[in-house]
């Protein structure tokens, strides 16, 4: 059997590291490859959840002495601080390990130094191989880390007329089964589900990740948050089951924006703060809006049934637009069909200041 190519090695490793996606937060996602000097993989890892062993670690477990003189191919810079887990580098150097390849520096304050303290004890150290592929893999960590705010996901479900409940208000259900099952992994991969107090009034959601055919809930809850300026959730209300952790953000602890409600970049900040990394805003419309106008969305997820309703709130309120050049522009990366319903993914194109 040949060896693998670098290249090749990091396409693995990103394959791997993507294994960990909704297990790993408030840590990222990371995979790594080790080949021994003839380019044979001897060893693989990922980091498979909070507070277990680091991918580089699984791997040189995995190798042995074969690693001695081998390189390392890892999707992130290997970390130099002892955290739950001793420090990467150290384990690196340690098995005798000549050559490190990694796509993306660490942005962490905390671990970063790692490339340094390799290059010190006199490995070989080389970045951006793969960098954007691994940068799309592990995007909501990597931004959140960078600028100290989770990345925010805006899920939406609407008509084909865009509405996001009839006239009446009811609005269970506007997509079909396959759809909501969609909606419940999405909230798998997340730290935090978010939605507006009104939403709470008027639906009751349980905000829980869950199989909806059997009811039972995933192991790893996201923090359910209800943004409620004045502490309006009912005691009853459903969020408040205990079947998750709950937080009703207040003006009382948050700190109010310039309309008087719950000033939304301090909430992100202590959701950071918290360890979220990775958010789901799920409306109502009017908190949606409220998100955008402040620019604070990253990603829009809006299921789109085919349906018609002609009247009824549209799935966004007051998003800071009055006239068509002030459009909030979005560049679409994926329609999929999701049963009945289509599934459109979107990126708010960056505004000029
Ligand atoms: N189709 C969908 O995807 C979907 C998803 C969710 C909900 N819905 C529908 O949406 C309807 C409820 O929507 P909604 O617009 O009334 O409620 P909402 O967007 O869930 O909540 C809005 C409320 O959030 C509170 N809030 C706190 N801080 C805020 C801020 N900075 N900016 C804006 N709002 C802030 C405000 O109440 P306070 O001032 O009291 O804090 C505001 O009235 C329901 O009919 C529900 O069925 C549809």
């Amino acid at each position: 059997m040949g060896g693998v190519s670098v290249d090749e090695a990091m396409r693995r490793a990103i394959e791997l590291g993507a294994r960990g996606l909704g297990t790993t937060s408030p840590n990222p996602v990371v995979g790594c490859v080790l080949l021994d000097p003839d380019g044979t993989v001897v060893g693989e890892g990922f980091h498979a959840y909070t507070g277990g062993p680091h991918a580089e670690i699984v791997a040189l477990a995995q190798a042995g002495e074969r690693a001695r003189g081998g390189t390392a191919v890892v999707t992130l810079e290997p970390c130099d601080h002892t955290g739950r887990t001793g420090p990467c580098s150290h384990a690196l150097i340690r098995a005798g390990i000549a050559r490190v390849v990694v796509a993306v520096p660490d942005p962490n304050p905390v671990a970063s130094g790692g490339a340094a303290t390799l290059r010190a004890a006199g490995v070989r150290v080389e970045f951006g191989v793969r960098a954007d592929e691994a940068e799309a893999g592990n995007v909501a960590w990597l931004t959140s880390m960078r600028r100290g705010w989770p990345y925010l996901i805006w899920k939406y479900a609407a008509t084909l007329d865009g509405r996001s409940a009839a006239v009446d208000g009811s609005s269970m259900w506007i997509t079909s089964e396959a759809a909501r099952m969609d909606v419940h992994a999405l909230r798998g991969t997340v730290d935090a589900v978010i939605a507006g107090v009104g939403t709470v009034l008027t639906d009751d959601p349980r905000l829980t990740a869950r199989n909806l055919r059997d009811g039972t809930l995933a192991i790893r809850q996201p923090l359910r948050v209800v943004v409620d300026s004045a502490g309006r959730t009912p005691a009853d209300a459903r969020v408040r089951d205990g079947a998750a952790r709950t937080w009703i953000a207040t003006v009382a602890e948050v700190g109010a924006g310039p309309d008087g409600r719950v000033d939304l970049p301090a909430l992100l900040a202590e959701l950071h703060h918290r360890g979220v990394r990775a958010a789901l805003l799920e409306g109502g419309p009017r908190l949606a809006g409220a998100f955008l106008a402040a620019g604070l969305v990253d990603r829009v997820v809006g299921y789109v049934a085919p349906k018609l309703l002609g009247g009824g709130p549209t799935a966004l309120i007051d998003a800071g637009v009055t006239t068509i050049a002030d459009a909030i522009d979005l560049e679409l990366t994926d329609v999929t069909r999701v049963g009945s319903d289509l599934r459109i993914t979107a990126l708010p194109r960056k505004r000029e200041a």
